[in-house]
């Protein structure tokens, strides 16, 4: 049902993306049409600042902005408006959380990471380590790249204040099953925060019933704008920490001496917000749910399969990562025996498949196996079996050319 999804983005009929693969997802998604003229007509015909101005055009400008947030509520099933916090991407998100929240832990309390975040999930929270005297541990995983929850009390202690998690890993494909470990850290009253950056663009993500406190994503990574991010806060949480940026917007009563904060959630979105973005990123959401989840996931399921199954076969070839499909979704980091990670995107660059070559923003991940880069295709709705066919082509290709 998703075959012909690729005519809905544009870049795919014009000059320099017609004949690509376009296998760089985890990266960043491509705009489908709606998208794009939806923010268009945003600027022609409805611009305007939004929660300051009287009259008609900001008020309509306002309008829409605050419809785009309750799209977003609704596409995580948040219980408000108010826990949608409008921010620049998921590190922002992160970063408010970790530099807002550690601020009210003591010397000694401890963060729960695990050893598959992004550095988007980690940095932050190993700088407020150092700042204020945390302590950070990390749960191991199994060798497959699955998270070895047999550790778990290993790592979880009466100190833990926070535990903060991938719901899918952005180098392994990792689908983890959240749930027991949510429902244990809740047990021992910590905090719990998801970052879905990867996860929402792949499976729906339903916060309350995850039971969590915080979940971080991006827009650009789910068919919407750059500059937009999601922060979902569950209320008691947000209103429990203090503001990250301070300033205009975010303001109750100001004098030269002191200020007071806006309710949620306005106390964290200081200064002019990225408006038409946000209008861009619930069109985004719209688009997801036209062609509704059922329809998406299975297509994606049948690329995870088709990719695994075909790409194992490719001699000298190593997944990085899960090798069978359960709990894990279409991204595929692997090396190449004898091939720099960056000279195979280099030679499927030459024929027109875009895969990224790096440490995709997971070194301590990487180096746990023994790397410093891997190679990664992802895969989202308008990709297809025939352009994993040609991806392994390339990969043959390119082993031919360095025999
Ligand atoms: C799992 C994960 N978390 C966080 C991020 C950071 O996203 P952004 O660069 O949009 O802040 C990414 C981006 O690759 C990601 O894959």
């Amino acid at each position: 049902m998703l075959d012909n999804s690729r005519d809905l983005f544009p870049i795919f009929s014009a000059g320099a993306g017609k004949n690509l693969a376009y296998l760089d997802n985890a990266a960043s998604t491509q705009k489908p049409t709606v998208v794009l003229e939806q923010m268009d007509k945003f600027y022609r015909t409805s611009y305007a600042n939004v929660h300051r101005g009287l009259y008609k055009l900001a008020e309509n400008a306002t309008t829409e902005y605050e419809a785009a947030r309750e799209i977003v509520r609704k596409f995580i099933n948040a219980k408000k408006d108010s826990e949608i916090i409008f921010t620049r991407n998921t590190n922002a998100s992160l970063n408010l959380v970790a530099q807002s929240y550690c601020q009210q832990l003591a010397p000694g309390d401890e963060i729960l990471l695990t050893e598959m975040e992004h550095h988007a999930n980690l940095v932050p929270w190993q700088q407020m380590a150092q700042r204020y005297k945390l302590k950070v541990r990390y749960l191991p995983i199994t060798t497959e790249g699955r998270l070895d929850e047999k550790k778990y009390d290993d790592y979880f202690n009466s100190r833990t204040r926070v535990v903060s998690l991938t719901a899918m890993s952005n180098v392994l494909g990792t689908v983890p099953v959240l749930e027991p470990l949510i429902a244990r850290a809740k047990a021992a009253r910590s905090r719990v925060i998801i970052d879905a950056a990867q996860a929402v663009a792949h499976f729906p993500v339903d916060v309350q019933k995850l039971g969590i406190d915080a979940l971080a994503f991006s827009g650009h990574k789910i068919f919407g704008p750059t500059g937009i991010g999601v922060l979902y806060g569950q209320e008691e949480f947000l209103n429990a920490i203090p503001p990250f940026e301070y300033g205009s917007n975010m303001i109750d009563q100001v004098t030269y001496e002191a200020a007071t904060w806006s309710p949620l959630p306005t106390k964290f979105e200081a200064g002019t917000p990225p408006i038409a973005e946000v209008i861009g990123l619930g069109a985004a959401l719209e688009f997801i749910k036209r062609l509704g989840w059922p329809v998406i996931c299975q297509h994606e399921a049948d690329l995870t399969a088709y990719g695994l199954s075909v790409l194992l076969k490719v001699k000298s070839l190593k997944i990085i990562g899960p090798h069978t499909p359960e709990n894990r979704g279409p991204i595929f980091a692997f090396t190449v025996d004898g091939v720099h990670p960056h000279d195979l995107a280099s030679v499927l660059d030459s024929v027109e498949v875009a895969v990224r070559s790096g440490h995709h923003c997971a070194l301590p991940l990487h180096s746990k196996f023994g790397l410093t880069a891997s190679t990664r295709a992802s895969f989202t709705i308008y990709n297809t079996k025939q352009e994993i066919d040609r991806l392994v082509e390339g990969i043959k290709q390119t082993q031919k050319l360095f025999s």
